[in-house]
């Protein structure tokens, strides 16, 4: 196969998203039919052992140990960061700068600052013919595809209401070691940035509005933990392996809740934890319009809930769509109706579009810009919660973008 043909990919970070990225990239030239063939030509991590392992376990050529070294090589075309927040904007403003297009897992960045300098790098990229997108992989799962749609339609008329949470409780016990996600300086923030930013983004996705200003409180319950082991994702055990544990300080939120006004005229409530005990990734969204509702539980992700108020009141009452269909988004290269698809399957949905884009030089969705105004959410929601929930206007996002 001609390299003209191919998207060559260098992908940093290889555990839990590196492991959901690899999935991706293995499946999706098998899955669907796409002008480029994505190559898995090589991985980063920091330790030259454990990288080299993941790459024979997730499919890779070849690994390195230095992401500098990946981003200058001539043989990659697609640099796919998969790391904690702390390095998204150094290894994502070297990769553009270096003509590769970029995969950036969210939130895009720690702060506001480093979102702003990747959205006007990648407005330099996109000059130069360089996509970026940053991976908010749930607007690629076709029963969200398929919410925004119906709303695009009018199927719900007006929105009015919207409803969001995402639920989780893996740091409910008070022993869970302090692992990067709850280190400011790595993780930005808490659950507002992991998973509150995944809310924000699939509800503005969803109805086409964007927040314009926030009131928010958040809370931190247990303020110090054993440090782990090995600082790891949403895994680890605590201690230094003999016996010693010794604790530091939680400096993220573990919970964080939100009011907001959306500019179209919808209020919405939003709320990201990591103690709701039971749940483990109860992301739900519920609009509610002048003709109508529509909701998603990501828990039963083949599913939508829609009521159209538009039947006789003697018919109304919410319908479950079971999303299998091959007219459903996505859903044409996969199962037969009724055989339901995963979460690993929003992943390949995202390679998929990001390569009909790079092929078709369209500059894909989400952007880099689209990503930081999510991050200029999470900013008001914290500046917020740090005045006593006094209301707080999300800041313009065009004033600095174009450096
Ligand atoms: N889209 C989603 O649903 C989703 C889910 C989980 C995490 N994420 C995001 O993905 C990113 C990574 O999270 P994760 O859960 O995969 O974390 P993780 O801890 O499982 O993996 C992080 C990886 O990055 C590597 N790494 C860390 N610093 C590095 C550096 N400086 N150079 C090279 N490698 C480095 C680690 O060795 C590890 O392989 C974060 O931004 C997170 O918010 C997104």
């Amino acid at each position: 196969m001609s390299t003209q043909s191919q998207l060559r990919v260098g992908m940093v970070g290889y555990a839990f998203m590196g492991s959901a990225h690899s999935q991706a990239w293995r499946t999706v030239n098998r899955v669907f039919d796409l002008p480029l063939h994505a190559r898995m030509t090589a991985v980063c991590g920091r330790d030259e052992a454990n990288v080299a392992a993941a790459a024979a376990r997730l499919g890779w050529e070849q690994h390195t140990t230095d992401w500098r070294a990946l981003v200058s090589r001539d043989d990659i075309d697609l640099i796919d960061i998969c790391t904690p927040g702390d390095s998204h904007a150094e290894i994502a403003i070297a990769a553009l700068a270096a003509g590769k297009h970029v995969l950036c897992e969210k939130p895009l960045a720690n702060t506001i600052d480093e979102a702003r300098q990747m959205a006007a790098a990648a407005e330099r990229g996109a000059a130069a013919g360089v996509r970026s997108m940053c991976g908010f992989n749930y607007r690629r799962v076709p029963a969200v595809a398929l919410m925004r749609r119906m709303v695009a339609d009018g199927r719900i008329g007006d929105i009015r209401h919207v409803r969001a949470v995402y639920l989780q409780d893996w740091i409910t016990d008070p022993q869970f070691p302090l692992v990067w996600r709850l280190q400011k300086d790595k993780a930005g923030s808490g659950a507002l940035g992991d998973i509150g930013a995944h809310i924000i983004d699939l509800t503005q996705f969803v109805t086409g509005q964007r927040i314009t200003g926030v009131t928010a409180l958040t809370e931190t319950f247990v303020k110090e933990r054993p440090l782990p082991q090995a600082s790891s994702g949403l895994s680890a055990a605590a201690g230094d392996g003999n016996g010693t544990v010794t604790t530091g300080q939680v400096t993220v939120d573990d919970a964080a809740l939100f009011l907001a006004r959306l500019d179209g005229g919808a209020i919405a409530t939003y709320e990201a934890t990591r103690f709701a005990t039971g749940r483990k990734n109860g992301l739900r969204v519920e609009i509610n319009g002048s003709l109508g509702s529509i909701a998603f539980d990501f828990e039963r992700m083949n599913e939508l809930e829609f009521y159209d108020a538009t039947e006789p009141s003697t018919e109304q009452g919410f319908t479950t769509i079971l999303v299998t269909e091959p007219d459903h988004p996505y859903l044409s290269a996969w199962w037969p109706p009724g055989h339901g698809i995963g979460y690993e399957h929003s992943f390949t949905h995202q390679a998929r579009d990001l390569i009909e884009a790079i092929a078709t030089g369209a500059d894909p969705a989400p952007s880099f810009t689209d990503a930081l105004q999510v991050q200029l959410v999470l900013d008001a929601v914290l500046r917020s919660a740090g005045h006593g929930s006094g209301w707080t206007d999300v800041e313009p996002i065009f004033a600095e973008v174009a450096a």
